[in-house]
């Protein structure tokens, strides 16, 4: 056997040993939003989500909540004209002073690059915002997206490649996510007022249903689950990993739900299950040192080690 060959496959075990096989989106997900513009392949691990009009795009939400972890998707996007979408990969939690973390897929005219923004909301803020060119089309093939979260530092990866490195600086005062549980999320929907060349472009509806595919996701996450992830508040005893939060997000606005946080317009603040905060399990696997994943044949870092380093 080849030695990359055999290196890939030791990977896999590896991977499948500590449990970090690629999840199915059917069993670990729920689409929130229009679920006819969803559809899974056979065997779960594979999706697409479609826009098809201005205001029926596509939201998956994981069932699992979690505070630290990676979630990490291979994801093809919207290829030819897709000006005026936007795609998102995000995690967030809900309620209000919420945190979150965001991949955004800005569309653009055939021939014209996508455009990569990432952004953070810590303690319901954001402003934190970065933009990328992609150096590849991203419309071509599949890329692997990795949200990783640790109480030290938020990486964004592109494929192996870190593009984005934000640190935890709070003792110097600066907000970073640490105790609000947040789901994984991904949409796609129409912002054509501002998404693509400042909304000088909107989307062409006649090339319509636009869509997005998924494959292999791996949640390598902490869960916030299990006795000792109830709110101290018996009043709210709805944080579980195995059942939806009793309040079903609500779009603040039925022209555009599914978005995360966005570039130019306004955000939909999703409603809160609870007001006190859940007590999660301690996360022994963010002490450990850094692993790699291999699910495809593609190679898939997850979280850094969460061994802080003084900078
Ligand atoms: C969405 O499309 C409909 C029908 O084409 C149009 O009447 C409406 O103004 C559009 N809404 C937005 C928010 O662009
Ligand atoms: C689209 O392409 C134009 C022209 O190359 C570029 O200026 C812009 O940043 C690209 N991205 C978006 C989202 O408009």
């Amino acid at each position: 056997m080849e030695s990359s060959r055999r290196a890939l496959l030791l990977v896999a075990v590896a991977a499948a040993a500590i449990g970090l096989a690629s999840a199915s989106f059917r069993d670990n997900c729920d689409i929130k939003w229009n679920p006819e513009n969803a559809a899974f392949s056979d065997d779960g691990h594979g999706l697409t989500m479609s826009l098809k009009s201005n205001s029926s795009g596509c939201l998956l939400q994981t069932k699992k909540q979690f505070i630290y972890g990676s979630v990490s998707t291979l994801i093809k996007l919207v290829p030819g004209n897709s000006a005026g979408t936007v795609t998102t990969y995000y995690t967030s939690s809900v309620g209000a002073d919420h945190d979150e973390i965001d991949f955004e897929f800005l569309g653009n005219q055939t021939g014209q690059p996508y455009t990569l923004h990432t952004n953070v909301f810590a303690d319901g803020v954001g402003k934190k915002e970065m933009q990328f060119v992609p150096w590849f089309d991203p419309t071509a093939d599949f890329h692997a997206y990795t949200i990783s979260w640790t109480p030290c530092m938020i990486v964004w990866y592109v494929d192996d490649v870190p593009i984005r490195v934000f640190r935890n600086y709070r003792d110097k005062g600066i907000a970073y996510p640490i105790k609000r549980p947040m789901f994984g999320y991904s949409s796609i929907w129409s912002a054509e007022d501002w998404a693509t060349q400042g909304g000088r472009v909107k989307a062409d509806w006649s090339k319509a249903p636009f869509v997005a595919g998924y494959r292999d996701m791996v949640l390598d996450v902490c869960p916030c689950d299990g006795a000792d992830s109830r709110p101290s508040s018996p009043a709210t005893a709805t944080w579980s990993s195995t059942s939806a939060p009793a309040t079903e997000p609500t779009p603040a606005s039925t022209a555009a739900p599914g978005r995360s946080a966005t570039a130019g317009g306004s955000r939909t603040v999703l409603a809160s299950p609870t007001s006190s905060e859940p007590r999660c399990r301690r996360c022994r696997r963010l002490t450990g040192s850094t692993t790699t994943v291999s699910t495809t044949g593609t190679t898939r870092s997850p979280a850094p080690s969460a061994a802080c380093r003084s900078t």
